[in-house]
């Protein structure tokens, strides 16, 4: 029931899909992002607005969660990187955690097979060992069952921080150091990079933030150094696929000097 309720506020009218076939049009094949990072938040004020409860408003971002992996895989971008939950996101009453936490074995579950039929590469990031056991069990199947799709890498960042990861990277990094695996000279920008949990990944062109607030919350701190930052006040149960194209034609007409000046 919660479901019909959820996609009846949620319906794509007929202007969002002329909309969408416009900005399509004038998506530029030559300037894609490579990675797009999306912090997805509102769901809570979405629901309350609505006389709802927080939880329904998760439920209703899973749905804006389903349409942009596939709007996503559609126009050809190599990651995706959506924050599901932060390292800070225990603080919440305990009932939203197990609702967040049902939510994503839920969203695991039933997607997978899609995911994989769309050749979409399933990887949570974070500190995984963390999660309950139950989570832990839904991501591993999920990244055993994707690992050999080749299109999509889809990061979900759970139980995900900023700081936690780069602890996490000078650990390890000090580790090898320690036994003699790497010298302290040899440590590098790339070294660093290489111990993330998105080693191997290009870094986000564009960061997405829906819902009004400005600021990064613990977001992908090492790999957002040259980010597009594209702000909306939609919340994330609103945020469709039109949106995520909009913000993919706004970031084709920026100008990217990366600290160097225009050609
Ligand atoms: C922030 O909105 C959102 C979250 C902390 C959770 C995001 C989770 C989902 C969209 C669904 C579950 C994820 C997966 C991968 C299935 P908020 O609750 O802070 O909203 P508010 O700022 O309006 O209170």
């Amino acid at each position: 029931m919660f479901k019909n309720i959820v996609n009846l506020v949620r319906r794509t009218s007929d202007k969002d899909i002329d909309q969408e076939n416009l900005l399509k049009d004038a998506l530029d094949s030559s300037r894609m992002p490579r990675h797009v990072a999306i912090i997805m938040d509102g769901n809570g004020r979405w629901a309350r607005r609505r006389g709802m409860p927080r939880s329904l408003g998760h439920r209703a971002g899973v749905e804006s969660l389903r349409e942009v992996v596939k709007a996503s895989s559609e126009i050809g971008l190599e990651v995706l990187t959506v924050y599901a939950f932060s390292t800070e996101n225990w603080k919440r009453p305990r009932e939203e955690v197990d609702s967040l936490m049902d939510l994503l074995v839920e969203y695991l579950y039933k997607e997978i097979d899609d995911l994989v039929k769309n050749n979409v590469r399933v990887r949570a990031i974070g500190k995984l060992d963390e999660l309950p056991p139950r989570a832990q069990e839904a991501v591993v199947r999920a990244h055993e069952m994707s690992e050999k799709c080749t299109g999509l890498n889809f990061n979900i960042a759970l139980n995900y921080g900023g700081r936690a990861e780069l602890e996490d990277a000078v650990r390890r990094i000090g580790a090898k150091v320690a036994a003699g695996e790497l010298s302290p000279g040899d440590i590098n920008q790339g070294v660093i990079s290489d111990h993330l949990y998105t080693a191997g990944q290009p870094d986000p062109d564009i960061l997405i933030r829906p819902a009004g607030d400005l600021r990064v919350s613990n977001f992908l701190l090492w790999q957002l150094a040259y980010t597009e930052f594209w702000l909306t006040d939609v919340m994330w149960p609103d945020f469709k696929k039109v949106h995520l194209i909009r913000a993919v034609v706004d970031f084709q007409r920026r100008n990217r000097r990366f600290g160097g000046l225009n050609e």
